[in-house]
């Protein structure tokens, strides 16, 4: 059943039937019994005088919801600004993929410097064909403990340090949900060009199965698939947009997930920024945030080389506490 689901929106040769796939943004549609339900944060924390990151709307716009089928997982649409969301989409492409994080550029196929800085070596590569390789090669960095794709252990050997900015995020979402004690030890980054897929697998490594997981999409849509614990299970599918969150904890972390297609987005709210900019100044200390970055992306010039990556691809943040 989920691969048979998988193979329908993975087609390319004819447009694939989309009226089951849950859209956040039209939420009158009952789909099935996977009807979603727009959740309240818990009341005590869901607070309107919690002020979030300047790269976060206001707790009260957030708009979060589960799917009943489906238990532990969470979706909140969008809740960044335009500008968080090129702050996180330049920190994935700029700084995440550099050494030491780890990448999936084959040894073989691209030199050190290529895999050692990534996102440099393609802006000053003169070659366009050469530089295409080079974009589209790119699919996955990893960041803190990393996993061993092998063994599918996390090797405390192999670590890097996590970046403070991505892990304060966390905790401030884990906090809003009501998880204490969580801490971001791992991270995979995943790239998406149109056309890319990820297959269905479970996240079984982290041997602390309890702590919730985080998802952030950023840059084109993809339809997510979730199903349960076996392959055996029809799956949900939903489509994440840009800014999403999902949340997958307790039961959901248990179960099979993919995504089966990348598409063109409708919106892309990157690409205008907001009014209001420059309330960094109570935050930045706490957040770990690279301020002159988030001042930076800000600029048409600096942005231009993110935005023309973005207009084809996909990026996933799938964050993870491991012990
Ligand atoms: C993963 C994963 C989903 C996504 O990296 O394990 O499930 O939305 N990613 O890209
Ligand atoms: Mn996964």
């Amino acid at each position: 059943m989920f691969k048979s689901s998988f193979k329908h929106y993975k087609t390319r040769s004819v447009e694939p039937d989309l009226s089951e796939v849950i859209d956040f943004d039209n939420c009158d549609k009952n789909i099935g019994d996977a009807l979603q339900s727009r959740l309240e944060l818990p009341v005590t924390i869901g607070d309107s005088t919690i002020s979030p990151p300047p790269f976060l709307q206001p707790l009260t716009k957030w708009r979060c919801y589960d799917l009943a089928k489906h238990s532990g997982l969470m979706v909140i649409r969008n809740p960044f600004t335009n500008l968080g969301q090129r702050y996180w989409i330049a920190r994935c492409l700029r700084d995440y993929p550099c050494a030491p994080n780890i990448v999936n550029l084959n040894e073989d196929l691209f030199l050190p410097a290529a895999r050692a800085n990534w996102w440099s070596e393609l802006q000053s590569c003169p070659d366009t064909q050469r530089a295409h390789r080079l974009k589209v090669a790119m699919r996955w960095t990893t960041l803190g403990y990393h996993h061993n794709w092998n063994t599918k252990v996390y090797d405390e050997e192999m670590h890097s340090p996590f970046p403070q900015d991505l892990s304060k995020m966390c905790e401030f979402f884990a906090t809003v949900l009501g998880h204490s004690n969580y801490a971001s030890q791992a991270a995979i980054v995943n790239y998406y060009p149109i056309g890319s897929t990820l297959s269905g697998h479970t996240d079984h490594s982290e041997p602390n199965q309890t702590a919730p997981l985080f998802s952030f999409s950023f840059g084109q849509s993809c339809i997510f698939l979730i199903g349960g614990r076996t392959l055996d299970e029809k799956p949900t599918a939903l489509y994440l947009r840009s800014g999403d969150v999902l949340i997958m904890s307790n039961e959901s972390r248990l179960c099979y997930h993919a995504v089966p297609r990348v598409m063109k987005a409708s919106e892309e709210p990157w690409s205008s920024i907001d009014d209001n900019t420059d309330d960094l100044a109570n935050h930045s200390d706490n957040l770990a945030l690279d301020i002159d970055l988030y001042r930076r992306v800000n600029d048409k010039d600096f942005w231009l080389p993110f935005g023309n990556y973005v207009k084809d691809s996909r990026i996933n943040m799938n964050v993870r506490q491991v012990l």
